[in-house]
């Protein structure tokens, strides 16, 4: 994306159109009132939105509420008082995917999301996934462990000249063995945002099971989950949602998911009939299980429903803004090289400077900077393939202001030159 005067290029694969985005701006005083919501704010620089953002006020204060509840009257006594409150999140987030709130099933990471669905697809030996090489460690271990356990095989499709998943390839690699596209929206390791639309079309023209990863996606950018066509979308409350930790989110449409039966049930998801039979619901709480941080469940509904009312087109189009804003202040600095990749790039910034990652990230901490160290393992593929070692992820959020990305820069400029390291 480019700007100019409020006109902006958008471009998604290799068509680009005009729009005029002025509309889409945070004025300076809803930006100011933004930052007064983050007491976060007057701590810390933080650019670790990807790991988990700040919550805003209102969010902490959610889940404060629910937990002073249950001290004074009791667990379940509380999560029956807030049982609209609980119903509200799975509305919020029905609200942002554009799905039915029926299709939303609540857990405690995107990773148990993730794996509910994964495990719920009936592999049989022979069978192919098809997935990205920017795969996160986390969904490729369980990939081979299944290769291991029951002889399935794992393709990654490789990437066209942006990066990206080349849409090509993946139909050249279909065949009758594939059952599962797997695929990772926003890696962890960059700002690339891959063609989930275009995958999707491919997946349901051929009737394959189709997982989308969108944990680093959610809260970013508009998501349409129809539209994307995926069975299944996993992902989290702490990170670009804003809410709090220990709890994640799964979609599960209800035309092609439900025909599936997950691989673990209790007495939420499953009714105990008789000596020798069960049934199972016929939602997409079925891949739920009984028990829940429930206070976080609140916390949850209050931060989908914050970021919806300050525009999801305004959010996305403020962290693509100050994300370009800053790759091109890091890549002015000297020793520094950004690595990200993608034709549409999103909030994730990923860098190397002279100073080693670990370091750099604990002297920017030390002068009150949040950024994170990504760690070859977790997109192993990907890593080796760019030949890259550990990197710093910068990733912005719509409350990050074009100051702060210049105080980041000059910190890192001062380390870089106190470090006596030659580049
Ligand atoms: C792309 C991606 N997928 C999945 C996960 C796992 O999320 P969680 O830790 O909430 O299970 C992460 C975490 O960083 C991630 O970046």
């Amino acid at each position: 994306m480019s700007h100019a005067l409020g006109v902006v290029f958008l471009c998604s694969g290799s068509k680009c159109i005009f729009a005029d985005m002025s509309n889409l701006e945070f004025s300076k005083s809803e930006l100011r009132q933004i930052r007064d919501h983050t007491p976060g704010c007057l701590r810390v620089v933080h650019f670790n939105n990807a790991g988990a953002s700040l919550i805003p006020e209102t969010v902490g204060k959610a889940v404060q509420d629910y937990l002073q509840h249950e001290i004074h009257f009791g667990g379940y006594e509380t999560a029956e008082k807030y049982a609209a409150q609980i119903k509200n999140t799975y509305s919020q987030l029905a609200t942002y995917l554009k799905c039915d709130t029926s299709e939303i099933a609540l857990t405690d990471s995107a990773t148990t999301a993730w794996q509910r669905a994964f495990l719920s697809v009936p592999f049989q030996a022979g069978d192919t996934i098809l997935t990205t090489f920017t795969e996160y460690a986390s969904n490729y271990i369980p990939f081979l462990q299944l290769k291991k356990r029951l002889g399935i095989n794992i393709k990654p499709i490789p990437n066209d000249e942006f990066g990206q998943v080349d849409l090509k390839s993946l139909i050249e690699l279909l065949d009758h063995t594939v059952k599962l596209i797997s695929v990772t929206h926003v890696p962890t390791n960059g700002g690339l945002v891959n063609p989930v639309v275009e995958i999707g079309r491919i997946a349901r023209e051929r009737k394959i099971w189709y997982l989308l990863d969108a944990c680093q996606s959610v809260g970013q950018m508009p998501i349409d989950v129809k539209q994307i066509g995926c069975d299944f979308l996993s992902a989290t409350s702490r990170k670009f949602l804003r809410g709090p930790r220990g709890v994640g989110f799964l979609y599960a449409s209800s035309e092609s998911s439900y025909q599936l039966e997950p691989s673990i049930l209790d007495l939420h998801s499953g009714h105990w009939e008789s000596s020798l039979t069960y049934s199972i619901r016929d939602d997409a709480r079925k891949y739920e299980n009984w028990e829940f941080n429930l206070a976080g469940v609140v916390g949850l509904g209050h931060a989908v429903q914050y970021f919806l009312e300050l525009g999801v087109d305004r959010v996305w189009h403020r962290i693509q803004y100050l994300s370009e804003t800053l790759r091109s202040t890091l890549s002015s600095l000297d020793g520094v090289e950004v690595h990200d990749l993608g034709a549409v790039k999103c909030g994730i910034v990923s860098f190397t400077s002279p100073v080693e990652a670990a370091d750099l990230k604990s002297k920017l901490s030390k002068k009150g900077f949040n950024v994170s160290v990504l760690h070859p393992e977790h997109t192993l593929f990907d890593m080796q393939d760019r030949e890259l070692g550990s990197m710093i992820r910068a990733s912005v959020h719509y409350f990050n202001t074009k100051d702060e990305i210049n105080r980041l820069a000059d910190q890192i400029k001062l380390i870089i030159s106190g470090s006596g390291k030659t580049y």
